[in-house]
């Protein structure tokens, strides 16, 4: 597991994150996957400075679960209803290719060794496509999918969510 230390800077990374989001008027489960996001980015950013090999393996185990786990829930959760709404209908497809996109990423990154010489032009990679997808989460679909949603359904939404994201995670191995 990552220390107790990484757990908390990640944490407060995601909590300012959760905070920037309210203040564009992202509400509900927008700001929780806003939080993961940022989560999820410092750990990344974390694990490329751990150089023990098997507390590197747990805290990868970690992010990947951390983000399969995220991109299912978001897709049954909150890509399915925006699917339901002509407006968003063409975001939740686009959604669907990157995240499914995302997760080869992250099998295939899964089965490359860290001292191979491949695993850091590949983990670069990553880092590279989550964060495009995040932008374009962050940018675009959430705030439409607020607009549509409104204020009531993503706060519905948010414990929806996170319910989703753990039998995804009690799910995984
Ligand atoms: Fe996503």
């Amino acid at each position: 597991m990552p220390n107790q230390m990484d757990k908390v800077v990640a944490k407060a990374k995601g909590k300012v994150a959760a905070v920037q989001a309210r203040t564009k008027g992202l509400r509900g489960v927008f700001t929780k996957l806003a939080e993961q996001h940022r989560e999820a980015i410092a750990l990344l950013s974390h694990l490329k400075n751990v150089d023990d090999l098997e507390k590197r393996r747990e805290l990868w185990t970690v992010i990947r679960k951390a983000l399969v786990s995220h991109e299912r829930a978001e897709i049954s959760e909150v890509y399915s209803a925006l699917m339901r709404y002509e407006a968003t209908r063409g975001i939740a497809s686009q959604h669907a290719l990157e995240a499914g996109r995302l997760e080869t990423t992250l099998e295939e990154l899964d089965l490359v060794s860290f001292d191979d010489v491949r695993w850091e032009p590949a983990f670069e990679q990553l880092v590279l496509s989550l964060k495009g997808h995040i932008a374009r989460e962050e940018e675009e679909f959430f705030p439409v999918g607020q607009e549509v949603l409104g204020d009531d359904a993503v706060q519905q939404l948010e414990d929806a969510y996170v319910r989703a994201q753990r039998r995804e995670l009690a799910r995984m191995i």
